[in-house]
């Protein structure tokens, strides 16, 4: 299972990196202005410096919500850097998009996904990467992981090469629970990812081993 970093934030991907277990990024124009990167141009340089610190995927997503705005925006993130994964919601313009860039040997990123014929309309369009929102779909008292079960499901029935980027992760068990269902990528906060780490019994396991050596090597 591949784990990206949900985050414009510099500082957490280089604590991503350093850590050694992450294999890209994802950002969105939201992520970006919390980080308040503005203007096309810090934009565009932004996702270099992002590229420049992260050995992997990064997904870069286009503003633009029409066919044509879609594909100049696209091309000119795809020529940004050859880490970069164009990404577009999951709109009628927006699969046209993806066909556009599969036929180009562009690679996608299909965002906003929420249900799985969003997601086999974007595996038929060739999508490299679908984004199903886990967390947005448990906010509204639905299952986001059994919608990352039914993609699963419909991608191995066909061998669709799609690979299943489960979002919206928010915490520990969101990442166990699509490894064991076997989403291919998961994306989430810096915390879900150092979540991970943290058990009680590892706690108190290494402050006996080191009281232990204590006692004997005074
Ligand atoms: C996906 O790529 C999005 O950037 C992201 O995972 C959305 O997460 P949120 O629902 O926590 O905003």
């Amino acid at each position: 299972m591949k784990f990206f970093i949900d985050t414009a934030n510099l500082d957490q991907i280089k604590e991503a990196q350093e850590l050694g277990v992450l294999d890209g990024v994802t950002t969105n124009p939201s992520l970006m202005a919390k980080e308040g990167i503005t203007g096309r141009n810090n934009i565009l340089k932004h996702y270099v410096d992002i590229c420049n610190i992260v050995d992997g995927d990064v997904s870069a997503e286009v503003n633009a919500t029409d066919y044509e705005g879609m594909i100049k925006e696209g091309e000119e993130l795809a020529e940004l850097h050859e880490q970069i994964v164009v990404k577009i919601p999951m709109t009628k313009d927006g699969i046209k998009a993806c066909k556009y860039f599969t036929d180009r040997d562009i690679r996608t990123n299909v965002t906003l996904v929420f249900s799985a014929g969003q997601a086999l309309l974007a595996a038929k369009a060739g999508a490299t990467y679908v984004s199903p929102f886990i967390g947005r779909l448990d906010d509204i008292s639905t299952d986001g992981l059994s919608l990352i079960d039914e993609i699963r499901q419909i991608y191995d029935n066909y061998a669709f090469e799609t690979e299943i980027l489960a979002a919206s992760v928010r915490h520990t068990m969101h990442i166990v629970n699509c490894a064991k269902i076997g989403a291919d990528v998961m994306t989430g906060p810096l915390s879900a990812i150092t979540g991970l780490l943290k058990h009680p019994l590892t706690d108190s396991g290494l402050a006996q081993f080191i009281a232990d050596y204590q006692k004997g090597n005074q």
